[in-house]
C-alpha cells in the first residue's frame, strides 16, 4: 500500500509541483489520475518513483517510512516501475536489446535469465523484430514500446504509466490495454495517468482528480466523472457514455459504451 500524507514539491528553480497531496493507493488497485497540462501528475509519479524527495510530508510504503536514500531508492527500483510520459528520457543503451536488458542485468540475474525477460517482453509488446535496432532508429510509439518492455522486465510490483497511450497507434494500443488487463490480474498495483476520460472511466478502480498541483478529489470512478463541476475544474468532457446515459433519459451505471448498448 501507498500513503502520501501533505506532500509538497518544488522544483529547485521554485516552481510548485505539488501542494499538500495526501492519497491512499491500496496493493493490487487500478489508479487512474486526470488533469491538465501542468497539473502535477508527472511530478507526483516521481515522488512515488522515489527520485523527487518532497520537502514536506510523508511517504509511506508497505507500511515503512519512505526516506529517499540512495539506498532506499534502490530497493525501489526493484518494486516500482516507472514509464515516463517522454520515451527518450527512458532509453539510453546502444541497441533495443541492451536497453531492455539493462535492468535485469542490475537485478544481478544470469546470461540466460536476462536473454529469457527480454524475449518474454519482446513478445508481449509485439516488437520482436525491433530487438537489434537503435532506440534513435525507431519511431515515437515505437520508442515507448520498447521503454514499457524494459520496465516489465524488472517485473516490479508497482508499475506507474505516465501517458501510456499517447502515440501509440490502435494495434498498439490495444496490446497496451491487455497488457496494463494482465498486470492487474497478476495482482500488480497500476497507476496511469491520461487525457483520455472514456479510458479512465471503464478501466479504473479509483480515479484521482488534480488541478495545480493538487488533488481535487479522489474516489470511485462515478463519484468523480460523473461531477460535473469536479471535471469542468479539471478541463475534461464527462465521459461519453455518461453524456449518452444523460441524453437518452436513463440512469445508468455502465462504464463503457458497449455496456451502455447491452444494458438498453
Ligand atoms: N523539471 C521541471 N522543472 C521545473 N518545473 C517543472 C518541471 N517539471 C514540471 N514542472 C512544473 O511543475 C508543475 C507540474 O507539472 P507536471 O507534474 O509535469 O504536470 P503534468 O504531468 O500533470 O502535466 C507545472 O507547473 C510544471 O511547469
Ligand atoms: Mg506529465
Amino acid at each position: 500500500m501507498i500513503q502520501l500524507k501533505n506532500i509538497q514539491y518544488t522544483y529547485p528553480e521554485g516552481t510548485k509541483g505539488l501542494e499538500d497531496v495526501s492519497l491512499t493507493i491500496e496493493s493490487g488497485s487500478k489508479v487512474a489520475f486526470l488533469g491538465e497540462n501542468g497539473a502535477g501528475k508527472s511530478s507526483l509519479f516521481l515522488v512515488i518513483n522515489g527520485i523527487h524527495k518532497p520537502q514536506k510530508g510523508e511517504f509511506i510504503l508497505d507500511e515503512a517510512r519512505f526516506k529517499f536514500t540512495n539506498k532506499e531508492r534502490k530497493q525501489m527500483a526493484r518494486k516500482i516501475g516507472y514509464v515516463f510520459q517522454d520515451p527518450d528520457v527512458q532509453l539510453f543503451a546502444a541497441s533495443v536489446y541492451e536497453d531492455i536488458a539493462f535492468g535485469p542485468f542490475n537485478l544481478g540475474l544470469n546470461k540466460k535469465e536476462i536473454d529469457a525477460r527480454v524475449e518474454k517482453n519482446l513478445n508481449l509488446l509485439g516488437i520482436q523484430d525491433l530487438k537489434d535496432k537503435a532506440p534513435h532508429q525507431l519511431s515515437y510509439g515505437q520508442k515507448k514500446q520498447v521503454a514499457v518492455a524494459g520496465v516489465l522486465a524488472m517485473e516490479p510490483e508497482i508499475i506507474l504509466f505516465d501517458e501510456p497511450f499517447a502515440w501509440l497507434d490502435n494495434r498498439h494500443k490495444q496490446i497496451m490495454n491487455d497488457i496494463i488487463d494482465d498486470l492487474n490480474q497478476q495482482g500488480k498495483t497500476v497507476l496511469i495517468s491520461t487525457h483520455n476520460p472514456d479510458f479512465a472511466f471503464e478501466w479504473a478502480d479509483k480515479v484521482v482528480l488534480m488541478k495545480e498541483g493538487r488533488i481535487i478529489a479522489a474516489d470511485s470512478p462515478e463519484k468523480t466523472m460523473c461531477n460535473k463541476t469536479l471535471m469542468q475544474e479539471i478541463g475534461m468532457e464527462l465521459p461519453l457514455v455518461v453524456q449518452l446515459a444523460e441524453k437518452m433519459g436513463i440512469d445508468s451505471y455502465s462504464r463503457s459504451i458497449k455496456a451502455l448498448l447491452q444494458e438498453v
